[in-house]
């Protein structure tokens, strides 16, 4: 079994501080301050080493299922990135695959590299995305400090009927829904339709296609059959909610802050097409429904309803325990009401995604923003330990 690195506290607050220090954010360190239990290259390093750790379950997958392929390997590209990024930032970065069944290698690996830092790219082990819980628990009993969520908010996040339970118990809008397990369920729905049906228990708009909105019980019966026949696993029928789709990107723990929003453009989209981002929207390039769901920035948008936003945003992302970063989905209702329909922690960082965009919006580039999400994570350790030391 490896032995926990460093004592996290140790580097940060032995950190010299500059310029880009902020509460949150401790500057890069250059020096690593000795401690009793690490080995001597540690000691004499000159800089914060970060393994940035991706699943590489899906590296060589044969693309049985393309459909579902295309995204889960596309993290060992998002990993060269975030390695590249944390390098720029003036860190030393190493990358790191896991599998699955090699996790006791991986975990001497790490032992003989005693990082300072994992950056946390896993989503899934043995191809199993539920296994997303591992390594955050692993890591956690370990004493080894990681970037974005634990396993509790990663497990609430994968399960969205739950996910919605914290949410209304914390007075965060989110809309109406029920839980189906069986198909024959389906005829005892009790919602006003037009109604959204979704897969329990995915993300990344798996099982997402435009007759997900249904608009009568006959459509709502035959799409709840079809997924839970197909992927095995309940759904969760919720209200449709017409109105701006908005993503938010948070950054931070103590202090939380959000970045600049962004909305998906519906405007080009096929007349015919609900407006939604359904699964070829999301990953078919090729696709009208791609072309047609680009992300802008927000626009003439009311200082009230922006401020709605960030409330629920942030209220969504202390109630399912988000840490570090994450993105959270509203579509605004006529009304005004931002309804919470995504939840995403540790979500895609790569420098084409969302939470890069919005951290671009704010004058921030790429390696600023992961250097900034590293030192957000070490300031984290840092707080919880020396909270502990005062108790
Ligand atoms: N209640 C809803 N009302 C309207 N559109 C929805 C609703 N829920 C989901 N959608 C649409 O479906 C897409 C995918 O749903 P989401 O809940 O974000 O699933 P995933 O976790 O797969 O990203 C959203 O981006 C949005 O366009
Ligand atoms: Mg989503």
């Amino acid at each position: 079994m490896a032995k926990p690195p460093v004592d996290p506290s140790q580097g940060a607050s032995s950190s010299p501080s500059s310029s880009k220090s902020s509460p949150e954010t401790p500057a890069p360190a250059t020096v690593k301050e000795a401690t009793s239990s690490t080995t001597t290259s540690a000691n004499v390093r000159s800089k914060r080493r970060v393994v940035v750790l991706y699943n590489c379950d899906f590296d060589v997958a044969v693309p049985t299922a393309l459909d579902l392929i295309d995204d889960r390997s596309a993290v060992k590209r998002a990993a060269n990135q975030v390695r590249d990024a944390v390098e720029d930032y003036g860190y030393e970065a190493i990358i790191e695959g896991v599998f699955g069944h090699d996790l006791a290698r991986c975990l001497d690996r790490l032992h003989e590299l005693s990082p300072d830092l994992i950056f946390n790219l896993t989503e899934s082990l043995n191809q199993d995305s539920r296994n997303e819980i591992v390594v955050p628990a692993i890591l956690d009993m370990l004493g080894i400090p990681f970037t974005g969520t634990g396993s509790l908010g990663l497990g609430l996040c994968l399960h969205k009927p739950k996910a919605k339970d914290m949410l209304r118990a914390r007075g965060v809008p989110t809309p109406a829904s029920c839980v189906l397990e069986r198909p024959k369920d389906a005829a005892g729905v009790d919602l006003p339709y037009p109604l959204f049906v979704k897969l329990a228990h995915e993300d990344a708009s798996v099982g997402i296609r435009h007759d997900n909105v249904v608009h009568n019980k006959r459509s709502l019966v035959r799409r709840v059959k079809d997924l839970i026949e197909e992927f095995q696993q309940a759904v969760l029928i919720e209200r449709y909610i017409e109105g701006r789709e908005v993503n938010v990107t948070l950054l931070g723990n103590a202090k939380v802050q959000a970045l600049p929003f962004h909305e998906i453009d519906f405007s080009k989209l096929p007349p015919t097409s609900p407006r939604i981002v359904s699964y070829a929207a999301k990953w078919d390039e090729s696709s009208p429904e791609y072309q047609g769901t680009m992300p802008v920035p927000v626009k003439d948008i009311s200082p009230m309803i922006k401020a709605a936003i960030e409330r629920a945003a942030i209220g969504a992302f202390r109630a399912l325990e988000l840490r570090d970063y994450g993105r959270v989905d509203f579509r605004v209702a006529e009304d005004g009401t931002p309804y919470v329909i995504d939840v995403n922690p540790n979500c895609d960082i790569s420098p084409d995604a969302g939470v890069a965009r919005a951290a671009a919006a704010a004058g921030m580039k790429y390696p600023q923003l992961i250097g900034r999400i590293c030192d957000i994570a070490l300031e984290r350790y840092r707080h919880a330990h020396s909270k502990a030391r005062a108790a």
